[in-house]
Parts: structure tokens; C-alpha cells; sequence
């Protein structure tokens, strides 16, 4: 059973609260590790269920992702979202000393180079340009870019139709 945190919580608190053991842990390291090299997305999605991701159904996960190794199970993805590759998703900041859990809801994109904050949630068929720092939750439907990210419009036209997939 993983363990339900509040929005946001004391990195020292969930440390000793969270049942697993540093043996765990450095095994989700190792696999973060190879999961660099390995080609195939499927596969990668599995490592990352291994890893304790809470993965919902078969998103889509580009190469050379940094999804926080130190708290995997404080990620959650959707169905028929996409993360594109070099996307960093961090848990936790020991500068603020805090853990929160990042959630990346059903058919959200989220571009190449993103980097999503602790306690973020992307919402449902939103898209998150490419190389934007998320600071904030994102609204569904919305296109957010930049550094901070901003709102810039609602998802529309082609971009809109391909993520409902119809
Ligand atoms: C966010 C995105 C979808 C928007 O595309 P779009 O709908 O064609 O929007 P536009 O190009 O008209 O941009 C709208 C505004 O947002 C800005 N903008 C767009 N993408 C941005 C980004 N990644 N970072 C910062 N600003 C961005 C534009 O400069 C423009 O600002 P302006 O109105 O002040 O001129 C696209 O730019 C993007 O980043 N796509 C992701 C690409 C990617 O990750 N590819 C690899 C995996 S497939």
C-alpha cells in the first residue's frame, strides 16, 4: 500500500513515514539509471511501474526522463499521457523541505525539456510547451509555456483534435 500524503508534506516526515527501505530505494536508483539506455517505450513504462510509479493504464514516456528516482511512488500518470523525452518531474526539494506528490492526469502533453514541481498537477488533455518550468497546477485543456509557466490559450485546432484522438 503507498503511502496518501497531504499536498504537500515535510521531506524529514515522509522519510520516516514511508515504508520503503533504503535497499529499495537504491534498487529504483539502478533502475533509473538504465532506464537511459533502454529504446522502447512500453518497456520503459513498466520499469517505471517497477520503480513504484503510479502509472494508470499506457502513457506515452520519451527517452532520458528524470522522474524523481529518491520518491517514485509520488508520481502519477494517466492514460494516453505523454511524456515527452528529457522531461524532469521532481517530488520532493530539500531546499523547501518538502515532498509532494506530481500528477499528470489523462491525455495531458507535456513537451520536450519540461521540468514539473513538486505538487503540480497537469491537468486532462492540457499541453505544457516545451522547455517550461511548471510551477503551478495546470488547468485542463489549457497550453501553458514559459519559465514560469504561463497560460497562453486553450488547446484547440489540430492540437486538440489529435489529443482527443478521434
Ligand atoms: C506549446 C506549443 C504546443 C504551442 O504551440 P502553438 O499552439 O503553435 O502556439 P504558438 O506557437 O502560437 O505560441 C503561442 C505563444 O506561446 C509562446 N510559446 C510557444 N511555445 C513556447 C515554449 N515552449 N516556451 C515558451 N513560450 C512558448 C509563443 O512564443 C507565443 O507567444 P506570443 O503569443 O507572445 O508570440 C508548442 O510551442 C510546443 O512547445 N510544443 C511542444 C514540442 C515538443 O515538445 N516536441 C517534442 C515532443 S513531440
Amino acid at each position: 500500500m503507498r503511502p496518501r500524503i497531504k499536498k504537500c508534506m515535510s521531506y524529514q516526515e515522509y522519510i520516516k513515514a514511508r515504508p520503503v527501505g533504503p535497499l529499495r530505494n537504491s534498487i529504483h536508483k539502478i533502475i533509473s539509471l538504465l532506464l537511459h539506455f533502454v529504446l522502447f517505450w512500453r518497456i520503459r513504462v513498466l520499469l517505471y511501474r517497477l520503480m513504484g510509479m503510479r502509472i494508470i493504464g499506457l502513457p506515452y514516456i520519451g527517452r532520458e526522463c528524470f522522474l524523481d528516482p529518491e520518491f517514485p511512488e509520488l508520481i502519477t500518470i494517466e492514460d494516453g499521457a505523454t511524456i515527452s523525452s528529457r522531461v524532469i518531474i521532481a517530488t520532493h526539494d530539500s531546499s523547501r523541505d518538502l515532498v509532494a506528490p506530481v500528477t499528470i492526469k489523462t491525455k495531458a502533453f507535456v513537451g520536450t525539456g519540461a521540468i514539473i514541481l513538486p505538487g503540480v498537477t497537469v491537468g486532462e488533455k492540457s499541453v505544457v510547451g516545451a522547455g517550461s518550468v511548471v510551477t503551478r497546477d495546470v488547468g485542463p485543456g489549457d497550453v501553458v509555456a514559459g519559465n514560469p509557466a504561463r497560460f497562453v490559450k486553450k488547446v484547440e485546432g489540430r492540437v486538440k483534435w489529435y489529443r482527443e484522438g478521434v
